[in-house]
């Protein structure tokens, strides 16, 4: 059975928490948008897909809600409001993944269109929001097959080049069902490779500090019954240079992909896009185009979030006698006491190490002037 990281039925809404993966796999319900926005600031669901399905219907099921118990105004305008200044909280909850405020934007317009109708409520405008809120849960699950497809498609056409029948990868943090509504981007493109058959091997970083890629793209690797390996994050160097690994790719995802094409994702990945270049392997970002901001110019305009020393300085984990028991997470502290401490949750990858960037619609390849152009995925036709 695939994993699923959100569950939304129309009237509730449960997020698998994944503070207690892998040890422990339990659903968590979000009734309104106040536990929404902590479910995302906790990082109880987190990837960037999946931070903005989950606001987006989290408001949905508040909604449902207030329509079902006759507590919300029959008024267009009041609702409209209402609606509005909870996109704008929600948008507070996390800041470098643009999806979140992309969907907040497209909802607030939806809203603001439909309230200018002549016969409408504020139920018809509930009605309007969770309609397309559905949608949003539908179209990201396909959009990240066809960015599995597309993505596997262009790096078997490159390694059949090469004479290679299968590829190894090297992908960081967790990208997989785990970040989006299903199926995932860069874990996709490898999901894709696998079922295709041209994967050899996957590798998973550990994603420090907060494990992503030990705790959840390993659960989920694992899940699938891919052929996978976890290093830590200072093992990529010699895992490159290494001549049993043969990577041909490194494969990331993003949370936001700036107009000329640089790139913020999880931390470590400017450092993965540094290595793949000495060592001449693909370095590929898999992302659907929400992710792309045509408004930020540049990576020098990405907002990178800070999150707690004490993401760094502690560890956290169940205690072994009790891993078949109720679960009793422990809290180690692992750094010396007194340190100071740099926890940016991100870095920007500039696009002059960006081979392409792959999307549901198709690839695409840095410039010749070393930079992406995104036109041609916006408008239909892109170059891949
Ligand atoms: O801090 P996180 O776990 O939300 O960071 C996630 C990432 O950096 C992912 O690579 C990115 O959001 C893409 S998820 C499809």
């Amino acid at each position: 059975m695939a994993l699923q990281a959100i569950k939304y039925d129309g009237t509730s809404l449960s997020v698998l928490d994944q503070l207690q993966l892998p040890h422990l796999v339990k659903y968590v319900p979000i009734r309104t948008v106040q536990e929404g926005w902590q479910a995302i600031r906790e990082m109880r669901v987190r990837g960037a897909p999946a931070i903005a399905i989950v606001a987006i219907l989290s408001l949905a099921v508040e909604l449902r809600t207030l329509l079902t118990e006759g507590k919300l105004s029959p008024v267009a305008d009041e609702v409209r409001t209402f609606i509005t200044e909870k996109l704008r909280y929600l948008v507070t909850s996390r800041p470098t993944a643009v999806n979140l405020g992309d969907a907040a934007r497209k909802f607030e317009r939806l809203i603001a269109v439909h309230a200018k109708e002549k016969d409408s409520t504020g139920h018809s405008l509930a009605i309007a929001f969770l309609k397309e809120a559905e949608q949003m849960l539908t179209n990201d699950l396909n959009d990240n097959r066809n960015i599995g497809a597309y993505g596997a498609k262009w790096i078997v056409e490159k390694a059949l080049l090469q004479g290679r029948k299968t590829v190894n990868v090297l992908t960081h943090c967790n990208t997989g069902s785990l970040a989006t509504s299903g199926y995932g981007t860069a874990l996709g493109v490898i999901r894709s490779l696998h079922s295709s058959h041209y994967l050899g091997r996957a590798y998973c970083t550990e994603t420090r500090p907060y494990n992503q890629g030990a705790r959840l793209t390993a659960f989920e690797l694992v899940h699938d019954n891919i052929p996978s390996t976890l290093i830590t994050d200072s093992m990529a160097a010699a895992l490159l240079a290494s001549k049993n690994s043969e990577i041909f790719a490194i494969v990331v995802g993003a949370d936001r992909v700036a107009a000329n094409g640089d790139t913020a994702n999880k931390i470590g990945t400017y450092g993965l896009a540094v290595l793949a270049k000495h060592h001449g392997v693909k370095f590929l970002v898999a992302a659907p185009r929400t992710t792309i901001d045509r408004e930020t110019k540049s990576g020098e305009d990405i907002v990178i979030e800070e999150r707690p020393a004490s993401e760094v300085t502690n560890i956290k984990g169940p205690l072994e006698e009790d891993v078949t028991g109720p679960l009793r997470m422990e809290t180690i502290r692992i750094a010396a006491p007194g340190i100071d401490v740099w926890n940016p949750a991100f870095d920007v990858t500039p696009a002059a190490l960006i081979d392409a960037i792959i999307t549901e619609v198709g690839v695409v390849e840095r410039g010749s002037d070393g930079y992406f152009h995104f036109d041609a995925v916006f408008d239909g036709s892109p170059n891949s």
